[in-house]
């Protein structure tokens, strides 16, 4: 069993480890536990850390835990040769980066009085970010770990060792070293679009010359951030705009990225309107960031925020209509669509929504999840995305 800590907003994390593991539970308000044999975190967008679980406590103090941690990894580890870099993460406990310090301490000196040299890595909170997490390598080797101590909703303790941190350095490179960035059609940050290729792909794949791998089809490509994602998890990709520069951006920003990382699928690119465009075959997924409407930097009045709405409502029912035609019954999809908060939470949302039945599209059910947490927005940000996942009727 694994655990996995949940990013910023846990609620996407957590549909993206439902559609891809099938079989998850919340452990507390942004972990949970997956019942799978392997666990990838870079594959994941909505994950930061994961762990292999290792004990569970029950009900426990973190007193109680850090000794039975102590206890448990004197023993496992009298027997090591080298040295042992150890980080400690406490997640869920109302205590400070100074008291997992001291069990770290602890746990040194005991490993010293049996000759095993640790060296652990400084907490500037109760949890490690995952940035020193994954710069130090945590989880990656027998002799670089990092122990989460999780506390859980109901009090119960689990100890898990990490298996890796998300590579936020990668991530944010993506994000902003490729070539051609647009300010204006947004920018969709690379965790979010790793996170809708796995709602819409959910399958775990590698890209072999015998596997054939599904072709991915993004017709609001823009500046690709999204296909680019889904080359990196193994899928072939067929992007498409209506604007022949952002096709252009497109094809520099794959480019730039099959120079500094090895992919095996393949990229086509072509201007067209996603209203009325007929595409090549095959087309086995299709996932987007629809048409989001003009950038707000305020609430708009409200004349404005209806004629927002209806033009963004217009192009994207005439596109599902359009690619309707196209699907084989079971297509996946995943569309990032807009609704627009007031400034105080409450969101306007598409009248489509209402209609997904009528134009031929079955929301995917969750178990874990309701339709309205898969809203993707920062604090003070007026045009959110809304997350779609679909199947073709
Ligand atoms: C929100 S942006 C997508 C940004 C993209 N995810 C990226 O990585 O840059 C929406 C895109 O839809 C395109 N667009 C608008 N109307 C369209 C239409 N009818 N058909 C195809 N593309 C359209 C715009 O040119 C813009 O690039």
């Amino acid at each position: 069993m694994y655990i996995a800590l949940l990013g910023r907003q846990p609620a996407l994390g957590m549909a993206e480890l439902e559609r891809v593991y099938g079989t998850v539970r919340w452990f507390s308000h942004d972990t949970a536990l997956i019942d799978t044999a392997s666990f990838d975190v870079q594959r994941l967008g909505g994950t930061i850390k994961g762990g292999v679980v290792i004990r569970e406590l029950g009900s426990t103090d973190w007193r109680k835990a850090s000794m039975q941690l102590v206890k448990l990894y004197t023993d496992k580890w009298s027997d090591t040769s080298g040295k042992i870099t150890v980080g400690i993460s406490a997640h869920g406990f109302t205590i400070g980066a100074r008291d997992v310090q001291r069990t770290a301490h602890i746990l040194k000196s005991k490993l010293k009085n049996r000759g095993i040299n640790m060296r652990s890595v400084p907490n500037e909170q109760p949890a490690l970010r995952s940035a020193s997490s994954h710069h130090n390598k945590l989880g990656l080797s027998p002799n670089k770990v990092e122990l989460l101590v999780i506390r859980g909703h109901n009090g119960n303790v689990i100890i898990a060792e990490s298996t890796g941190a998300q590579n936020i350095t990668a991530l944010a490179r993506r994000d902003q070293e490729r070539p051609a960035r647009d300010a204006f059609v947004g920018m969709l940050p690379p965790k979010l679009a790793q996170i809708m290729v796995n709602l819409a792909a959910p399958q775990q794949r590698d890209v072999t010359v015998d596997t054939p791998s599904p072709t991915l089809l993004d017709p609001f490509c823009g500046t690709g951030v999204l296909l680019q994602e889904a080359l990196l998890l193994g899928l072939h990709v067929y992007g498409t705009d209506l604007s022949e520069k952002m096709i252009r951006y497109s094809r520099d920003n794959i480019n730039w990225l099959q120079n500094k990382n090895q992919f095996q699928g393949q990229w086509q690119l072509e201007t067209a309107d996603a209203t009325d465009h007929t595409w090549h075959q095959p087309i086995n997924v299709v996932a987007t960031e629809t048409y989001l409407g003009q950038p707000f930097g305020s609430p708009p009045t409200k004349e404005k925020l209806a004629e927002v709405r209806h033009t963004c409502d217009t192009i994207i029912t005439k596109f599902l209509q359009n690619i309707g035609r196209q699907l084989t019954s079971g297509t996946p999809l995943c569309l990032a669509v807009p609704a627009w908060n007031d400034g105080h939470d409450n969101f306007t949302h598409l009248p489509l929504l209402h209609k997904l039945n009528q134009l031929g599209y079955q929301p995917v059910p969750f178990s874990h999840v309701t339709a309205k947490d898969l809203l993707y927005y920062r604090p003070g940000q007026v045009v959110a995305r809304e997350l779609l996942v679909l199947t073709k009727i």
